[in-house]
This record gives C-alpha cells, structure tokens and sequence, in this order.
C-alpha cells in the first residue's frame, strides 16, 4: 500500500503564522506538524510516501524530510498548485500510485491512543476503510450516520442539521479503484473535488467500511489558532505524563522495522545535543539492553 500525506492549503484560519510557514510545518509541542500524520503511516507499515504541498512549501517539506532513507522509507514530492480539493491528491499522485492501493491522510490530523488501525490496514483488501469519531460539533465536518445494526448509511459534508455525532476524520484507505472514482467526479458547489463524494461513490457500491474508534482515541485538530494551542497542551501532557513521545517518525521507523539498531543509532548521532535526542538514546539503550540479555 502507497501512502499521500496532504499538506498543502493555505492555512489562512492560521495567519499570521502562515504568512511565512505552512500550517503543517507549524510547531505543535516538540516537533512539526507534519510528524504526527507521518508517524501515523509507518506506524501503519507503510514505507512508500508522496508529499503534496502548494509549490511555494514543497521545498521545506524536502528540507525537513529528504527522501526519506533516513527513515528507511522513500518519500516522493508532488505540487498542487491550487487547494481545488482533497480528493484531487489521488490525480496529482497518480503515477506514484500505480496499480496499488492507497492510504491518505491529512498534514493537519494528529491521532492518537493505542493501536487502533493496525487491523484496518492488516485487514484491507478492497473497497475503502475511513474511521467515524465522536465529536461535539459534527457540522464541521463529514458526517456518517448509522442504522441500528451499526452499517453506515448515509455520509454528508458539512450539514446544517447533522444526522449523527459521528465523522470522518482525515484518513483514509481506498483500493486503486479511487483513481477511476475521481476521475470521473464533478466539483462540489465550492468548486472541490470533495473527499465525501468519494467516501459517498464507494457507499453506494457497498464496498465502504466506517470503523469506529473507541472513547479512549484521541483525534486533534490543528487548524486554528486555539486547537493548535490544545493540541500541544495534550501532546505535552501525555509526553510529560509517560515519559513518551508522540508523532516521533525515528521511534516508529525503529519499531516498524524500517531501521536497525545500528541504523537508528547511527540517525540519532546525527542530532544535537537536545531533548528528542535524549528520548532517542533513551529508547537504543532500551534495545542494547535487551539484545544484551538474549
Ligand atoms: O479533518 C477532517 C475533515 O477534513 C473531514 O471530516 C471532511 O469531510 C473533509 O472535507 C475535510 O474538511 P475540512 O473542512 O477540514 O477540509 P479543509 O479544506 O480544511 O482541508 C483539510 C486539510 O487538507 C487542510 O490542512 C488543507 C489540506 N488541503 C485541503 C484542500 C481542500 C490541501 O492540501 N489541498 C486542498 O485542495
């Protein structure tokens, strides 16, 4: 499976932090942005990645992440000139894509609790996967209703009178079928190629599968001023609480199996003297230790 992350857009709702950096390249706590949704694809075991930003940001996001082989993964640029939707990333990476299956998610979603994909990626096959969370404010968003048997039935963007508390979060697993689905999308009334239209193609064919994600789970938003400010606060909370880091692409490159010891140690060398360096050296002594004791 191919991964995109999105992370382009113009990150107004976010001036003037934006005038100068891209809203994913924003600090949330410790580390960019852009790191938890990344993390959130290794942790997936995803391996093959295509960034898309506006041409204006691409270049940071190159300088930031390379291609990816520090990691032990290859990490592919594209541009989209113009924020003309999210379901238009599956257009602009086409030829990354190729004949496989694809998963997306959004530069400015940051998950976390537990491992609550892992089966949703172990176990897709076909059709298309997206999550449903509880939230108090659904109108902003895409929302699912479901019937009593739990099967979704309906999905809507941003209604007036949402049918549920349940949405949809930015990510998203479809099979290469997603390719011929947006081609043959018309833009929303905004002038979009919205991801709901996608989501609401595969529910009619009856190959869509909303997974629910349990009250434990944690989905933030950092898209305003203020829920980026919240969305540090709980990142520094649970990192100070449990002496872990959250959205640490390094720890999870070393734990998908994407680097060796002896190449995760080496990549950590490399850092300065600092606080993520420490957590780093913290989590080799950790492996050395246990190597040690086999
Ligand atoms: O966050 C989840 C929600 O994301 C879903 O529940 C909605 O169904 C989906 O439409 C989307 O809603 P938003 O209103 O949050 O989408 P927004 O336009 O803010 O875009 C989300 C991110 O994707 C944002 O960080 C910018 C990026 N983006 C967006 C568009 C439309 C792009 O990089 N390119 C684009 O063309």
């Amino acid at each position: 499976m191919k991964g995109i992350i999105l992370a382009g857009g113009a990150g107004s709702r976010l001036y003037p932090l934006t005038l100068v950096t891209s809203k994913q390249l924003q600090s949330v706590y410790d580390k960019p942005m852009v790191y938890y949704p990344l993390t959130t694809l290794i942790e997936a075991g995803i391996k093959e990645l295509c960034l898309i930003s506006t041409p204006h940001d691409l270049p940071r996001y190159k300088q930031l992440l390379g291609d990816g082989s520090r990691l032990g993964l290859t990490i592919n640029y594209r541009e989209q000139a113009k924020p003309a939707g999210i379901a238009q990333a599956f257009l602009i990476a086409e030829s990354f894509i190729g004949s496989d299956s694809v998963a997306l998610i959004l530069g400015d979603n940051i998950f976390y609790g537990g491992d609550a994909f892992g089966e949703a990626f172990t176990e897709f096959k076909s059709g298309a996967t997206i999550f449903g969370y509880h939230v108090q404010d659904p109108e902003r968003y895409g929302v699912v209703e479901f019937d009593v048997n739990g099967q979704a039935i309906s999905i809507e963007e941003k209604p007036k009178q949402p049918k549920s508390h349940y949405v949809v979060p930015g990510l998203y697993i479809y099979d290469n079928e997603v390719l011929n689905i947006v081609k043959n999308q018309k833009p929303s009334a905004r002038g979009e190629l919205e991801i709901t239209d996608v989501n609401i193609t595969y529910l009619k064919r009856g190959t869509l599968r909303v997974s629910r994600l349990t009250r434990g789970f944690a989905w933030l938003d950092a898209g305003t001023s203020s829920s980026l400010h919240l969305a540090s606060a709980y990142v520094q909370t649970i990192e100070k609480r449990a002496g872990i880091k959250i959205g640490c692409p390094e720890e999870a490159a070393f734990r998908a199996g994407f680097l060796n010891l002896e190449q995760f140690t080496e990549l950590t060398a490399l850092m300065p003297n600092c606080e993520y360096r420490e957590y780093l050296s913290l989590i080799i002594a950790e492996a050395n230790r246990l190597n040690n004791e086999k």
